[in-house]
């Protein structure tokens, strides 16, 4: 069996294959044979060790991974061989609010991920796949898409008809677009580039602001909405894009805060939100039950996640590089096994 493991001290080549051993599969434990694999951002972070844990050399990286069960433990009794299933990015928060019991083991970061053949996990740190997601989709979903979901519907309780504004094109923004337009919101999303805009729309964005032709595209948000702001901040970006985000919501919106494109730091002033009586949530992933009731939306709206480019196995270096480069629009995946 083969899986990769992260070096964070070499960073000419800080993801490194190796042959493995399976571990003997526990009672309550199922093993999965990996299919595919999708990249977040955070794995960069990971494979330079700059995450919010501290990551341990030749670390499994990756959280999300898709695959087939082939073989189950003595008390395993919600799986069996053959099911197809997807991983949880936290396994232990099942539903209900996070607390630190559950919201830890984070995989790919505190514990092992995805970017192996062959993936073992207690039964409750999977989910079951209907048959309509390819596995390549399925992977696509543990963390970006659960974000999206979270953001929008359990933090945010977005409505129809609401103005929701997305920063950039990748993973987490782009199924934030699907969600959003099926819920029937208005969507304004940002881009660098004129032809992700362009695609964007064609997902049935209502409004492209290019943020490198319009830096202050905070008054473009403005125009757009008529000077009222928008309801709902999907806030990927960090310092400098937060400030921004603080001009663009509307009196009493929520910034939902994500994520750290631009660092860890902070330079926005949060007394901004006071008149506005506005507020901003940070977000850590979602539950399963989050993740079961985005795959019912998802089905129900016929949503299929936007797949940028699928590598290889043995490329998975070349797919992370092409993570950073910021060439994508939505998600990477990395096939795994035949
Ligand atoms: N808190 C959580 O639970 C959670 C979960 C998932 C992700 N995250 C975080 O959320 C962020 C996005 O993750 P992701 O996986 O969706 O990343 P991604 O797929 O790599 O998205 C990258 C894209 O973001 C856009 N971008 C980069 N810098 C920007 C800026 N200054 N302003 C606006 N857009 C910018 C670019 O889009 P264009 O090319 O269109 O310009 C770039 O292609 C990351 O920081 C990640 O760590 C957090």
């Amino acid at each position: 069996m083969k899986r990769y493991g992260v070096h964070p001290t070499q960073p000419a080549a800080p993801l490194q294959v190796t042959d493995f051993e399976p571990a003997p599969l526990g009672d309550s434990q199922v093993a999965v044979a990996i299919k595919a694999v999708s990249l977040n951002f955070r794995d960069l972070l990971v494979s330079q060790n700059t995450y919010f844990c501290p990551i341990p050399d030749g670390l499994v990286p990756c959280s999300d991974g898709a695959g087939e069960v082939v073989a189950v433990g003595k008390d395993v009794r919600s799986l069996k061989v053959g099911d197809r299933v997807a991983t949880l990015f936290f396994p232990d928060w099942q539903g209900g609010r996070p607390e630190p019991s559950s919201v830890s083991g984070a995989r790919g970061a505190e514990s092992g991920g995805t970017l192996t053949e062959r993936f073992v996990s207690d039964e409750t740190g999977v989910i079951k796949l209907p048959d309509r997601l390819s596995y390549a989709e399925a992977a696509t979903l543990p963390c970006a898409a659960v974000t999206a979901w979270n953001s929008l519907f359990e933090v945010s309780d977005l409505k129809p008809g609401q103005t929701v504004l997305l920063l950039g094109t990748g993973g987490v923004s782009i199924f934030a677009l699907q969600f959003a337009k099926a819920a029937g919101a208005q969507v304004i999303i940002t881009s660098s580039d004129d032809a992700k805009l362009a695609r964007a729309r064609q997902l049935g964005a209502d409004h492209g602001i290019n943020y490198k032709t319009h830096p202050d595209w905070e008054r473009e948000v403005l125009r757009l909405t008529a000077g009222r702001g928008v309801d709902v901040v999907i806030e990927v970006g960090g310092p400098g894009t937060l400030e921004r985000s603080l001009a663009s919501v509307r009196m009493g919106g929520r910034i939902a805060y994500i994520g750290v494109l631009t660092g860890l730091g902070a330079q926005a002033n949060p007394v901004a939100l006071i008149p506005k009586a506005a507020s901003i949530h940070g977000i850590f992933v979602g539950s399963r039950a989050m993740f079961a009731d985005m795959l019912d939306a998802m089905a129900t709206h016929g949503i299929k996640p936007v797949i940028d480019r699928e590598f290889a196995f043995a490329e998975a270096p070349a797919a992370l590089a092409h993570m950073q480069s910021g060439g994508h629009f939505g998600k990477i995946v990395i096939r795994v096994g035949s």
